[in-house]
């Protein structure tokens, strides 16, 4: 198989979830800790051997074009004040120069659509697809687990994780015909199932390896789940001919779209970093105590 260089990182979503944090600032710019979740899925990438990075954008996310460019003038500053541990923070959180492109996506009309518009920029190579919102911590970033698999097939490979019954339908769900190791063949992938009609408890999470056929498949979808063309259903119609595997990878999986996801990585990802150490090892309810 061709080596994956590409990554496409859908951008365009409004993050209602955040209101009103997100009427300027875009989802994707939170911080856990000091990092923007954006920044997460690039290292993510990068630690799997990405090249270039595509983001699919919408209107109001200026901001993420702006994170991404190089400000040399605040760089020298921070050389001249001898601030090295912040110098090497910021440079290591570029981007090389002309590696990211910006796509926009102008109508909301579903995750399939915004990886569709991918399609000029990646081009005839497997590609991977990263959800910012699914925040992985992992020994082996979970991209880099997938790939080290994925360079031994020409499938579709899509991650898995075993989610709780009660939430399945909120997810893409997996129907699985076997198991070898993390390696899962499917034989049904199905977008936010009905409740009780999910053919599995693994949920499908925001990293993919997707063989460029699935821009054809795109092409020929009609509306899906929640009226919106779903990645989920072009992956499914290359089931029959390309093959999809799922992978159940390693790792602890956060759902940084939602509130509480967001705040338990914050939590476990601070609890990871000597200098925080003790700033959650507090009683609850300690705002009402200090009132
Ligand atoms: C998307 C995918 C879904 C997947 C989920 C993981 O859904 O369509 O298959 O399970 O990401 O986060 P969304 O969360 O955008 O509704």
């Amino acid at each position: 198989m061709k080596p994956i260089r590409k990554a496409v990182f859908p951008v365009a979503g409004l993050g209602t979830r955040f209101l009103p944090a997100t009427k300027s600032v875009p989802k994707e710019m939170l911080p856990l800790i000091d990092k923007p979740l954006i920044q997460y899925a690039v290292d993510e990438a990068k630690a799997a051997g990405i090249e270039e990075f595509i983001f699919i954008t919408s209107s109001g996310k200026s901001a993420l074009e702006n994170y991404f460019s190089s400000m040399p003038a605040l760089e020298q500053s921070l050389a001249d004040k001898g601030k090295v541990d912040i110098l090497d923070a910021l440079q290591a959180s570029a981007l090389p120069g002309g590696s990211a492109c910006f796509i926009r996506q102008d109508q909301p009309l579903g995750l399939g659509h915004a990886v569709s518009l991918a399609r000029n920029a990646v081009g005839d190579a497997p590609f991977a697809v990263i959800l910012p919102d699914d925040v992985i911590w992992a020994n082996t970033p979970a991209l880099a687990q997938m790939v080290d698999c994925a360079a031994h097939t020409d499938r579709h490979m899509i991650a898995t994780q075993a989610v709780a019954e009660e939430s399945l339908s909120s997810y893409g769900v997996v129907d699985i015909a076997r198991s070898a190791g993390a390696v899962q063949k499917l034989r049904g992938l199905v977008e936010k199932p009905a409740a009780g009609t999910a053919p599995s408890r693994y949920g499908i999470v925001g990293r993919y390896v997707l063989q460029p056929s699935v821009f054809d498949r795109l092409d020929e979808l009609t509306p899906g789940a929640g009226g919106e063309i779903q990645l989920t259903d072009a992956i499914a119609a290359d089931l029959g001919s390309v093959g999809v595997d799922g992978y159940a990878f390693d790792g602890r999986r956060f759902d940084c779209g939602s509130v509480r996801g967001y705040l338990e990585a914050t939590v476990a990802f601070a609890q990871d970093r000597p200098e925080l150490d003790g700033v959650f090892d507090t009683p609850s309810g300690l705002l009402h105590k200090v009132a």
